[in-house]
């Protein structure tokens, strides 16, 4: 059967089953369609989104830390590498990898990445593997003597579910030849600098949020109307996690995939999390899945810190 027509069978099962739920919610896998990450692209681009610029900075500014744990002959694994940018910082600083495999869900996506990196890095083996980083991932078996060094930038740690993460740390930590995990994490701040970067004075954000309304309209069928929901980032202090919700305007039935939804005013559909660490939260995570902070590099606001993790001694 053609893919995509599993896919949106995929699709219309997962948002029916979010959308029947109290509360409602929807899989932020589903954020990522061609359109979703193009303007994801645009989010790491602005004023109020930090991360990906202070994450780069940390990257380039302590790149002679993180050269220790990329000696030759380690083969470097990027958790959902997308286009790789960050890692250039990394390849351009380590001398003979071993390999570089970047691991992303993206197969075209993949092979396009690869292949500027090809020639971009002609020393370097590139062996790309499509693979969905919070299942098991099967690296090539050619490379399982290897001394291995595993990158997760973007604090995408912080949008996997609790276990999810929990398991991906211990699973990560099994891997033969594992020596160091390089790893992204986004910091507590001021509820206002937070707020700000997840709805964003253009509306960018917002719009990235609203696109799983229209998806949901092109792909399975549903009538959301667009202008009668809006989108909301809320600080939970308790879970240490900003939200995403798409608010409803008014009380108003939907109908998706041929299934009426109802909404009440101000009922929200929530969309995404991404949780923010103090160094302490974070240890007490990692050190769950069996791992130590070697370093905890920062930039000089305190606002985002890379990890340099090892595999605990016991
Ligand atoms: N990894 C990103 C983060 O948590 C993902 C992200 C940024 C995001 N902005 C978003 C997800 C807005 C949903 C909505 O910072």
């Amino acid at each position: 059967m053609d893919s995509a027509i599993i896919r949106d069978r995929d699709f219309a099962a997962s948002a029916l089953e979010g959308l029947q739920a109290d509360p409602k919610w929807l899989d932020s896998k589903w954020l990522y369609d061609a359109e979703g990450s193009a303007i994801f692209e645009q989010i790491t681009q602005l004023p109020e989104y930090y991360p990906t610029r202070t994450e780069t900075r940390i990257l380039k500014d302590e790149i002679s830390a993180l050269s220790q744990v990329l000696d030759p002959g380690t083969v470097l694994v990027e958790l959902g590498s997308g286009a790789s940018v960050k890692t250039r910082i990394l390849l351009d600083a380590a001398s003979q990898l071993g390999a570089y495999v970047p691991v992303d869900i993206s197969a075209d996506f993949l092979e396009e990445t690869a292949k500027g990196l090809r020639e971009a890095y002609p020393g370097t083996p590139i062996r790309p593997v499509v693979g969905d980083f919070t299942q098991d991932i099967r690296l090539p078996a050619a490379l399982d003597a290897e001394p291995k060094t595993a990158f997760f930038p973007g604090s995408t740690i912080g949008n996997l579910p609790h276990d999810t993460a929990a398991a991906m740390l211990d699973r990560l930590r099994h891997w033969p030849g594992i020596k160091a995990l390089i790893l992204g994490l986004d910091l507590v701040k001021d509820t206002t600098t937070l707020v700000e970067a997840y709805d964003d004075a253009a509306g960018v954000t917002a719009n990235f949020n609203l696109n799983l309304l229209r998806r949901m309209n092109r792909e399975i069928g549903a009538d959301f109307d667009l202008s009668a929901f809006h989108h909301e980032a809320r600080w939970n202090a308790e879970l240490s996690r900003i939200e995403m919700h798409l608010v409803s305007d008014k009380d108003q039935t939907v109908t998706v995939a041929g299934t009426p939804i109802a909404f009440a005013a101000g009922e929200s559909i929530h969309t995404e999390n991404s949780r923010k660490y103090t160094r302490e939260a974070f240890a007490a995570i990692a050190d769950r899945g069996g791992w130590e902070i070697a370093d905890f590099l920062t930039d000089a606001g305190q606002l985002f810190a890379v990890a340099v993790l090892k595999p605990k001694q016991d």
